[in-house]
């Protein structure tokens, strides 16, 4: 299938490397805001002034040397410092593997640690992006030390894990983004056909609104956000109790839409110039945005 042909691709090393020696190539421009933070700064301001607040991914992920993930964490403390310094509503995703989990978990731990302290000085919310399955206890257990010591962080619950309504319950104080998943899983722990996802997704999304702190509905389908729209009139739950998330660049008129309408609205800034497992992910969920590449291509 297409989808395992890039999921397959997004993890390619030498194509990582390539990638980012190259710069924004292959239409990635139009899913990534940028390959540094004065580029993407721009980007959250005209977000902001359409009424969106964002959420700042520093690309990067699967780093395996030291060095690198010193650099990252470095790079996330200057993005911090940038934010608060602008003054742009705008907060931080990250990967635990982008700053040394797959190296040592308490190396990743200090990282993460340095980056959750320097934004609490600003009461700016981390997120804690989600990974593939191997990473997901690993993430939990870097998420409740630092609890012990900080509330500025939130995660994400990943649909298609059958241990997502477990995870869900046991982190309901926190501020959590519901997605569906973006890796390919085995039917050993996750759910495998596009039913059984959607239907675990609205049940979590559904619980967390009703019990949770935070609930951030992170989607770019259409009869999900309907349903939202319509459960939340129900049960009366008040407009700053959630909001929508979806990525830069993708259905931009829905996301100008639904923030009109009065919905609070967070887009998914992703910068920086390690972009390709990223953009790979992305085709792997839709294929169809292959015509980005291939308008890219076709318009130089
Ligand atoms: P999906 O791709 O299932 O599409 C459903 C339907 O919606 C399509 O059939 C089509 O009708 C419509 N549709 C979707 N995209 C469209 C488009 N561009 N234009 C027109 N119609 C479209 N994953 C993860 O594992 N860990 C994480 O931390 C995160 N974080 C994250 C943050 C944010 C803000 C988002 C939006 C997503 C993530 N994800 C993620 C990715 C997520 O798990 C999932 O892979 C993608 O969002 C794709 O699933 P969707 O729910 O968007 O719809």
């Amino acid at each position: 299938m297409l989808k395992d042909v890039f999921i397959g691709l997004s993890q390619n090393q030498f194509l990582t490397s390539a990638a980012k020696k190259y710069g924004l190539k292959l239409g990635a421009q139009t899913v990534v805001a940028g390959t540094n933070i004065e580029q993407t700064i721009d980007s959250i301001r005209e977000l902001n002034a359409q009424g969106i607040s964002c959420t700042v991914d520093n690309l990067g992920e699967f780093v395996f040397e030291k060095e690198e993930a010193l650099k990252a964490k470095d790079s996330i403390l200057e993005v911090i410092e940038s934010i608060h310094a602008n003054g742009v509503d705008a907060h931080i995703s990250l990967k635990p593997t982008q700053i040394g989990l797959d190296i040592d978990y308490d190396f990743c731990y200090e990282n993460l640690r340095e980056i959750v302290a320097a934004a609490s000085k600003y009461d700016m919310h981390i997120n804690i992006d989600m990974e593939d399955y191997g990473h997901v206890q690993p993430s939990y257990d870097l998420i409740e030390t630092l609890l012990k010591e900080y509330g500025n962080i939130g995660t994400v619950i990943q649909a298609y894990f059958f241990r997502a309504e477990d995870d869900i319950q046991k982190h309901k104080d926190l501020r959590l983004r519901i997605v569906k998943g973006a890796y390919k899983e085995p039917a050993e722990y996750a759910y495998q056909t596009r039913e059984e996802i959607d239907a675990n997704f609205i049940q979590l999304i559904e619980y967390h609104l009703l019990h949770g702190k935070f609930t951030s509905i992170a989607t770019h389908d259409h009869n999900i956000i309907n349903h939202v729209i319509e459960f939340v009139k129900e049960n009366n739950i008040p407009r700053e109790k959630f909001e929508f998330q979806m990525l830069y660049g993708f259905r931009k008129d829905m996301q100008l839409n639904l923030a009109r309408q009065g919905y609070n609205f967070c887009t998914y800034v992703p910068f920086g110039d390690d972009w390709y497992g990223y953009f790979m992910r992305r085709l792997a969920e839709r294929p169809q945005n292959l015509n980005l590449v291939v308008k890219q291509v076709f318009n130089k």
